[in-house]
């Protein structure tokens, strides 16, 4: 049997100016292995992609670039939207969904009309979900749990916990990926990986500091 997939995805909010940015892909570029079944993403704010994505490219690292959001409209005369269209020239994947845009009035319909945006522009789309009952939209094969106690509250749940969840997702969801986030650190990182049912991690506040993200990444070497 193939090994799983495992992510590992930096999501950065809404942090770094583009020199802080470079400096990160800089750090953490050289020393991510290139791995078969690894794929190590970060989602930089909007302003930051497409340098991000040029560093990346000429470093050639092995590393993914993603969004941490794209507009549920297709271009036109949408002020203030990124259309996945336009983001599909630096992205391979977007955040959707996330709990702190849910918060902000997000809708799991806006959700779904944003996975099918993505999909159309073969973006791949990573859907957070607060917990099993968050509907999972068509087409999606990769998710996030991320209980909302848990997101940069310094307080995980716990792997089992989290195992048992992204257990009931797939047997929801078949053959979907499930990540874990939610006060994820280098300390516990190795525990959530080790999970069966989990492949991967979508990491805020310890994604932040370069030299703690590649620790993570470099757990995942051994599990
Ligand atoms: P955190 O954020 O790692 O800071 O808890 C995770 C997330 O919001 O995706």
């Amino acid at each position: 049997m193939d090994k799983k997939n495992i992510w590992i995805v930096a999501n950065w909010k809404s942090n770094k100016n583009l020199s802080e940015a470079l400096s990160w892909v800089s750090v953490v570029g050289p020393r991510v292995e290139k791995r078969p079944n690894l794929k190590v993403v970060v989602c930089p704010s909007f302003i930051d992609l497409e340098e991000v994505k040029k560093a990346v490219l000429v470093g050639n690292f092995p590393l993914l670039v993603g969004a941490q959001d794209l507009s549920e409209y297709d271009v036109g005369a949408h002020t203030g939207e990124e259309a996945a269209k336009l983001l599909k020239e630096f992205v391979d994947l977007a955040i959707l969904g996330h709990s702190e845009r849910r918060q902000g009035g997000e809708t799991d319909t806006d959700v779904a009309k944003k996975v099918l945006m993505a999909k159309t522009h073969q973006i791949e789309p990573l859907v957070c979900l607060q917990n099993e009952q968050t509907p999972v939209p068509d087409q999606v094969s990769l998710v996030a749990f991320e209980p909302i106690t848990a997101i940069g509250t310094g307080q995980p749940d716990t792997p089992d916990d989290a195992n048992g969840v992204a257990k009931k997702i797939k047997q929801q969801v078949p053959g979907v990926e499930v990540l874990y986030g939610g006060s994820v650190t280098s300390e516990n990182a190795k525990a959530f990986l080790q999970q069966d049912n989990l492949n991967g991690l979508l990491i805020g506040t310890a994604a932040l500091d370069p030299e703690e993200f590649v620790k993570i990444v470099e757990v995942s070497y051994g599990v």
